[in-house]
Parts: C-alpha cells; structure tokens; sequence
C-alpha cells in the first residue's frame, strides 16, 4: 500500500518539553559542540570525538536527500521553549538490510547536561508515534551496546522488547563489542498506545 510521505518543511514533531525536526546546516556548530563530548562518541559510531562543525554541516547538506526518498530522518532535537539544540536522533528504512516490510530504526543521544530528566524517553516516545502514525511503518528496531543501561531502560519505557545479543564492530573504530537489539511491532505499539488512551481517559 502506498501513502503520501511528510515533506521536509512538514516534519515538526512536538511532545511536552520537545520539539524534533530535520538537521539544518545552521545546526551544525551547536550539533558540533555537543556531539563533541567523549561520551556521545563512545556509543554513537558515525560520531568522531571532537565532531567537527563542517562534518555536521555535510550530513545536513544530505539530510534532504534522505527524507524525499523517505529512507532516512536525520532529526535534531531541540528545547521547546528555548529553541536550543539537546541532541540528535534519526529513523532510518531498513531496506539495505534486507528486512523485510518497513521497519525503521531508532537511534538518538543528548548532550550529558541533559541526561537523567526523561527527555530521551520523551524523545523516543515522540518518533515512535510519529514513525507509525506518520510513516506508516511495520515496526521499529533499536540497539545499543550491551553495557549501554541508560539507553537500554529507555527503550524499554518506550515499549521495545529485547531480541537478541550480536557482536558489533560497524565502524572500526570502536573494538568489537556485543550489542542488545530490540524491535517494537504495530501490534504491540497499537496495544500500548490504547491503553494509555483508555488510561488517559480513566
Ligand atoms: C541514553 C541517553 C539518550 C539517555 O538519556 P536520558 O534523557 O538521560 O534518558 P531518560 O532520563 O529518559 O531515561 C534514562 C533511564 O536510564 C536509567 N539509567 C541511567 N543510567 C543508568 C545506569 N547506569 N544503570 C541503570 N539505569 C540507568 C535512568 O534511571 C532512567 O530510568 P528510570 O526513568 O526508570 O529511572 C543518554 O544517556 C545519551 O545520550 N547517551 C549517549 C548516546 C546513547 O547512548 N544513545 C543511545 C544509543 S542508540
């Protein structure tokens, strides 16, 4: 079945205290400083510690590309009522994997001044519903490294279930390493987002 992708300027995603939207080019030195901390780099493998600004500036460059084709969301995410940059996340089409139907995968981190208050549960509570609601998608996959516990809680407040446990060497620059992979189908997000409906409403 086929539906009308978001166009770029359409892709505003709100929750209470955030506001997701596509990377820019005049994100990149914010995106840049934050990304730049060490402890961003040690988990996300695409980020190189320091992160340089014109680097951010290239994947902004190409983020159009991505959503037109409706493979991949490079999101940055913002402070609603300051309108600063916390962080990054992106959904991303499975196709080149071979996985089967339209499974996206999550991914996102924060500047560590933001850590401990929610925001990333916030954050992807937020795409979750977005990428189903939004992008119609069959589920959604998420992994981290295994040691990873924060992210690892924060996918399962948002309704992830553990499949399995895979060694993971991407990029070379981290050492081989085992990674925890989740999934979230329609179903189960259909069950939990009824519920917290009925639970609102009660
Ligand atoms: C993972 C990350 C996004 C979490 O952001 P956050 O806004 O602090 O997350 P939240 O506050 O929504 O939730 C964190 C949960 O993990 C828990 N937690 C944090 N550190 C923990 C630890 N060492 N052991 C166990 N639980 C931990 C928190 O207590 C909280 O759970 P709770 O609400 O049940 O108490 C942030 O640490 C980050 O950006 N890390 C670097 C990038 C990254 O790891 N990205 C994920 C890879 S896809």
């Amino acid at each position: 079945m086929t539906h009308v992708l978001p166009a770029l300027s359409d892709i505003v995603i709100k929750t209470e205290r955030l506001v997701m939207r596509p990377l820019a080019v005049a994100d990149a030195q914010a995106f840049a400083t934050a990304a730049s901390d060490p402890r961003i780099g040690d988990v996300m493998d695409h980020i190189p510690t320091p992160c340089p600004a014109e680097l951010v500036s290239a994947w902004a460059a190409d983020a159009p590309d991505g959503i037109t084709a409706g493979t991949d969301y490079s999101l940055v995410i913002t402070d609603k009522a300051q309108n600063t940059l916390l962080g990054a996340a992106n959904l991303g089409r499975m196709v080149a994997l071979g996985v089967s139907g339209r499974q996206f995968e999550l991914s996102y981190w924060l500047a560590p001044s933001h850590w401990g208050n929610g925001l990333a549960t916030e954050c992807a509570t937020g795409l979750r519903d977005w990428a189903f609601e939004t992008l119609k998608a069959g589920g959604l996959r998420a992994a981290c490294a295994m040691t990873n516990k924060a992210s690892t809680r924060v996918l399962e407040k948002t309704g992830f279930h553990f499949i399995n446990t895979t060694a993971f060497d991407a990029s070379g620059k981290l050492p081989a390493r085992l990674r925890t992979n989740f999934r979230m189908d329609k179903p189960r997000w259909e069950a939990l987002t009824q519920h917290s409906h009925l639970s609102t409403a009660s």
